[in-house]
């Protein structure tokens, strides 16, 4: 007898969509097939769609340090509503996560505290801890991330949002012989380096010059971090990638450039992945003036003409797939003038409905979906006990109902600081249930029962 079985729904995995039913023992997915077994719990899930549970690799779930703008617990909620049900926390944290130590620390104090499984993302800031890279990898983390461009609290490592060369107590962003040094460790411990990827100096430059112009609007913000800053740094990057042999790992590729990039050293054999997020494939700067501040993202929404190339992008394979960028701020501090206010918005609930929209409009399919927000982040991160529905993952399962109509709302959202630029956007196709594990852990947008999310060690790989 199985624990549990979902019958007569529809399958989608990457490649196709099947009516089979699906048993779960032990938090595991015994068996998909057509065949019509007892279990103790039975699900019908007719005219429902199940898909494998969504994994974002980009969360700043700010805790510990910043628990004002979100805390694990509230961030992991708002995944499991959303349908996400493995997260890998950014290690922009206060205190950040900068060797091994901090590593398994950050996993134990989260543990208890997490509605879905999470993973941890190491923190490099160059030559100051150039060798506790190997050491986040033995401790499990997920990966190593550079924000490129960034100068850091020389005390707490909280990232300067906008630094003034010569600031004090600032670590001033690094120059490439530093950053070079970062591509040769993480090749020779064979790591993932994902990064942030803006040239400081440009933006520095550009934002005095908008600035002195009196420039105060969406446009200055736009000209002050042009697709330029991106394209200079992905150049970098991908040339000290194809030298070392380092795994590159893009963040949030916001520009149409800096997509034609990726192609071309794909085609070329550089060992890189890339990632965009849903700000960059649902917004454009011409929706500022519906929006307002809570639009100002770091890299910035950039043109239509961008956004058509990111779907581009993402459907030919160039963006391996989509992760939230999830990063509140609270409400009082994205008041004020565009410049000043930190970036940053909520995005893992809403990640999974926006899709689902994107194929109630006829735009991509259900398989798509699956391989852009499951299977591709399951392959990078080698977590091959997820990803997908199939005999012997762990049961990630999430019930869509594709015919649901709902808008997506600030007040609906399990963020503690529940703010996004979507707000008010009409969406057919929800997710309606999270199992994490084969468990109920979210129904009807809201969370079901206590903490169950487990550390994912790494690598997997
Ligand atoms: O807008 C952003 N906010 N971009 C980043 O890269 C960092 C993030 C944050 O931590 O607030
Ligand atoms: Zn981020």
């Amino acid at each position: 007898m199985f624990d549990l079985a979902f019958k007569h729904g529809f399958v989608v995995n990457g490649e196709e969509i099947r009516r089979l039913n699906v048993y779960v023992q032990d938090g595991k997915i015994a068996e998909v097939s057509a065949e019509d077994h007892e279990a103790n719990e039975t699900i019908d899930a007719t005219d429902r769609h199940l898909l494998p549970g969504v994994i974002d690799d980009h969360v700043h779930f700010r805790d510990p340090g910043a628990t004002n703008k979100e805390d694990f617990p509230h961030g992991t909620m708002s995944a499991a509503v959303g349908g996400v049900t493995t997260v890998i926390d950014m290690p922009n944290t206060n205190p950040a996560v900068l060797n091994g130590e901090d590593v398994r620390k950050k996993a134990g104090y989260f543990k208890g505290r997490a509605y879905v499984d999470y993973a941890v993302w190491g923190l490099s800031l160059g030559d100051l801890n150039l060798c506790d890279l190997a050491g986040m990898k033995k401790a499990g983390a997920a990966a190593v991330k550079f924000f490129w461009g960034y100068a850091i609290d020389e005390k707490t490592h909280a990232l300067i949002y906008n630094y003034e060369p010569g600031q004090s107590g600032v670590i001033p962003p690094l120059d490439d012989g530093e950053v070079y040094k970062i591509f040769e460790e993480i090749a020779k411990n064979k790591q993932i380096l994902g990064i942030h990827a803006e040239n400081s100096e440009l933006i520095h430059m550009l934002t005095e010059r908008n600035r002195q112009a009196g420039g105060s609007d969406y446009r200055a913000l736009m000209d002050s971090r042009p697709a330029l800053a991106e394209v200079l740094t992905i150049q970098t990057a991908l040339a000290f990638a194809k030298d070392t042999g380092a795994h590159l790992h893009i963040l949030h590729v916001s520009s149409a450039q800096g997509v034609e990039l990726i192609r071309r050293a794909k085609a070329d054999g550089v060992p890189v992945t890339a990632e965009t997020c849903p700000h960059f494939l649902f917004l454009s700067a011409d929706d500022y003036d519906r929006v307002g501040p809570m639009i100002k993202v770091y890299p910035v929404i950039k043109e239509e003409s961008d956004r058509l190339a990111l779907w581009a992008g993402l459907k030919d394979g160039t963006l391996d797939f989509v992760a939230s960028d999830h990063a509140p701020h609270t409400v009082a501090e994205k008041q004020g003038s565009l410049f000043e206010i930190p970036s940053g918005m909520c995005g893992v609930e809403s990640m999974l409905p926006l899709m689902l929209g994107e194929v109630s409009k006829g735009k991509v399919t259900l398989p798509f979906v699956v391989r852009v927000l499951s299977e591709n982040p399951a392959k990078l991160y080698g977590f091959s006990h997820k990803g997908a529905i199939a005999e012997g993952r762990d049961a990630d399962i999430v019930i869509v109902d594709m015919l649901k109509r709902r808008t997506i709302r600030n007040e609906d959202l399990h963020s503690k600081q529940p703010m996004t630029a979507f707000n008010g956007m009409d969406i057919t196709g929800w997710p309606i249930r999270t199992y994490l594990r084969g468990k109920l852990v979210a129904k009807d947008f809201d969370i079901v029962g206590n903490p169950q999310g487990e550390w994912i060690s790494c690598p997997q790989y």
